[in-house]
C-alpha cells in the first residue's frame, strides 16, 4: 500500500508516521508528503526522511476542483491508495473525496463530534470539559464529520491552558495514528454506513 500524506504545518504528526513507517510498524511506505504552504517545517521533514515532497500552490489556480484535480493527477502518477490528512488546513471537496472514497483519513484534536472545525483545543477549554481527545476518522464532504475509526481521551486539568491541552492531546495523536494506518494497511479496519469496525 502507498501512501501520501498531506501537512500544513509543524508536521509532528507526520514525524510519526515516517518513523512508524521506517521502524515497520506500519508495513507500508511514505511515497509522497503534499503541502498547501511552501514553509511548512513537514515540506522538511519528508526531505530529510527522503520523501518525495511537493508544495502545491493553492494561488495557482482559479478554483478549489481545479486545484484537486491537479492533486489527484499527483496521486495517480504515485499509485497512492491512502490519503492521510496530517495537519492538513484545507477543507477537501466532493472532487477528492469522491475519487478516494474511504481512502482519506483524517486526525482531529478533539473528541468529535465535539469542537469541529478550527482551535479545537482553545474551544475545549473555552467549553469547560474535562476531558477531551484525539479523534482519526474517514474523510466525508462534511467538516470533521466522517465516520470515526478511533479516539483517545486525556484529563483536561483546572489549570490547562489551550497550549497545555494541546501538548497532551499530539501525544496520543503520535500514538493512536499509526497504530490506524497499521490496521488500516493489514486490512483489519471495516467500515459498514457509518460505523467502523475493527478487526
Ligand atoms: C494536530 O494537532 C492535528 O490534530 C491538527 O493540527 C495539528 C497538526 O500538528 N489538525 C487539525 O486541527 C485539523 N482540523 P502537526 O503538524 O505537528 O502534525
Amino acid at each position: 500500500m502507498k501512501i501520501a500524506v498531506f501537512a500544513s504545518g509543524r508536521g509532528s504528526n507526520l514525524q510519526a508516521l515516517i518513523d512508524a513507517s521506517a521502524s515497520g510498524f506500519i508495513p507500508a511506505e511514505i511515497k509522497l508528503v503534499i503541502s498547501d504552504n511552501k514553509n511548512a517545517v513537514a515540506l522538511k521533514r519528508a526531505e530529510a526522511a527522503r520523501i518525495e515532497n511537493i508544495f502545491i500552490d493553492p494561488d495557482k489556480f482559479n478554483t478549489k476542483r481545479e486545484y484537486e484535480k491537479d492533486l489527484i493527477e499527483l496521486l495517480k502518477e504515485y499509485k497512492i491508495d491512502l490519503i492521510v490528512l496530517a495537519g492538513f488546513m484545507r477543507i477537501l471537496t466532493p472532487t477528492l473525496i469522491n475519487q478516494y472514497k474511504n481512502k482519506i483519513i483524517n486526525i482531529h484534536p478533539s473528541l468529535l463530534p465535539a469542537f469541529k472545525g478550527l482551535n479545537a483545543q482553545k474551544q475545549a477549554i473555552d467549553y469547560g470539559v474535562k476531558y477531551s481527545g484525539c479523534t482519526v476518522h474517514f474523510v466525508d464532504a462534511g467538516v470533521d464529520t466522517g465516520p470515526i475509526i478511533e479516539q483517545a481521551v486525556v484529563k483536561v486539568d483546572d489549570s490547562d491552558s489551550a497550549e497545555d491541552l494541546s501538548k497532551k492531546i499530539l501525544k496520543e495523536e503520535h500514538r493512536i495514528y499509526p497504530e490506524v494506518i497499521r490496521d488500516i494497511v493489514n486490512n483489519k479496519i471495516i467500515i459498514e454506513d457509518r460505523k467502523v469496525i475493527r478487526k
